[in-house]
């Protein structure tokens, strides 16, 4: 089999940061685990606006599109904002998202044993958490027509309409079905079929792939606002949510707060399968640039090395190293190494994001 190929796209803010010990990461698996990939590297964001006047340049896309996996730090920061809307460093990583059609985005949101005291909830209610927010993420509200903002009469009005055909529903659904058999076999769908029409489709057509393919996994059905209340009450009852691109927005930084921190959350955009069987891929973690602390070395880089954990067993089929990742950082926080977001409860003096990703390398070695 050939090296698998990996582009890195480290973006803005905090991006670069977090990157630069996820590259350690994948060197360590190189050169210890024989898991050589052939990392390549290109600009997305502020970074490539920067340079091309574009977040992202056809190249930077041509380039992704041919690659086994792409890693994405994070877009975006204040310096953008005044930017046209076309421009915006967010537009590249919604391209990306669109044109790879990467349609099941999975945030799980797993509590680690270390960090049950830092979640803003009760200790009980959120140690042992293991739950996974699948969000559409191609179409609704985000990419539906039409769109803008117009002048109607003597006022302007601005537009975005959400809009769902039933095989997108239906696509999304059977990715968290199948997710959920590997895992505790139940599925809770989320909408607001009680005012939205595309929500009684999406209600509608999850319930039917259910019937149809898979009897065997639990299904329910919920309100996104009385999901999120829920998630907050007691979110050890769920273990799938899927759930449209806007809800599943709000609902996975919901849900990254229960573990502790954003800068905690790995992500995986998954889309079709390639020829060679695997599905097009992008990881990325959930959180932002993090612009107040970008440049001071606070960065938490653990969501960024999770992501390329997740990269490990959803592109390599390498579950093992996973696992063998995700132990390692585990063990660092039992440890006691805490990024300053994590600060609070147990009074750790905090560790650069440089130390953290050492500290993660470290424990990896001591794993052999
Ligand atoms: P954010 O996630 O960047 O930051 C929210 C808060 O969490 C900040 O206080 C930040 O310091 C903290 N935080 C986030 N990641 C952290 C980490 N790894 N370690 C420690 N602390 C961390 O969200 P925001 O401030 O709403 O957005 C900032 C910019 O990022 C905006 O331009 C936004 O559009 C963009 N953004 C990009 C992505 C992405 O690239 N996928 C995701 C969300 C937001
Ligand atoms: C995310 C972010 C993005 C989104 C932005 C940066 C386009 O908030 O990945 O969660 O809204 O999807
Ligand atoms: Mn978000």
């Amino acid at each position: 089999m050939s090296t698998p190929s990996l582009l890195i796209l480290p973006g803005d803010g905090i991006g670069p940061e977090v990157m630069a010990e996820v590259r350690k990461v994948i060197d360590w698996f190189g050169d210890k685990r024989g898991l050589k990939f052939e990392v390549s590297e290109d600009l997305v964001g502020g970074a490539s606006y920067d340079v091309h006047g574009t977040p992202l340049t056809d190249e930077a896309m041509e380039h992704a599109q041919s690659v086994d996996a792409v890693l994405l730090g994070a877009v975006g920061g204040p310096k953008y904002d005044v930017l046209d809307f076309s421009v915006k460093p967010e537009r590249g990583l919604l391209r990306l998202r669109k044109e790879m059609d990467l349609y099941a985005n999975l945030r799980p949101a797993q509590c680690f044993d270390a960090l049950a005291d830092f979640s803003s909830l009760k200790k009980d209610v959120v140690a042992g958490l293991d739950i996974m927010i699948i969000r559409e993420l191609t179409s609704g509200v985000y990419f539906g027509e039409p769109r803008g903002i117009f002048q109607e009469g003597n006022e302007r009005v601005g537009i975005n309409t959400q809009r769902y055909t039933e095989s997108e529903i239906a696509r999304v659904a059977r990715s968290a079905f199948e997710l959920a058999r590997k895992r505790g076999n139940k599925v809770c769908s989320m909408e607001k079929a009680n005012v939205m029409e595309s929500g009684v489709l999406w209600r509608q057509v999850v319930q039917e792939v259910h019937d149809a393919e898979y009897p065997d996994v639990e299904l329910s059905h919920m309100y996104a606002d009385a999901g999120a209340m829920q998630l907050t009450r007691w979110p050890k009852q769920f273990d799938v949510i899927v759930t449209d691109n806007l809800f599943g927005d709000l609902l996975s930084d919901l849900a990254a707060m229960l573990t502790g921190s954003l800068g905690m959350l790995p992500s995986a955009s998954l889309g079709a399968p390639m020829a060679n069987g695997r599905p097009k891929a992008l990881y990325e973690p959930v959180h932002g640039s993090a612009p107040d602390i970008a440049g001071t070395g606070k960065a938490n880089p653990i969501a960024c090395i999770l992501s390329f954990a997740m990269a490990l067993r959803y592109s390599f089929d390498k579950g093992d190293e996973a696992t063998r990742l995700e132990e390692a950082v585990n063990a660092v926080l039992a440890d006691g190494l805490r990024t300053a977001d994590l600060l609070g409860q147990d009074g750790a003096a905090p560790v650069s994001t440089a130390e953290m990703g050492d500290a993660v390398v470290a424990k990896l070695s001591a794993s052999l």
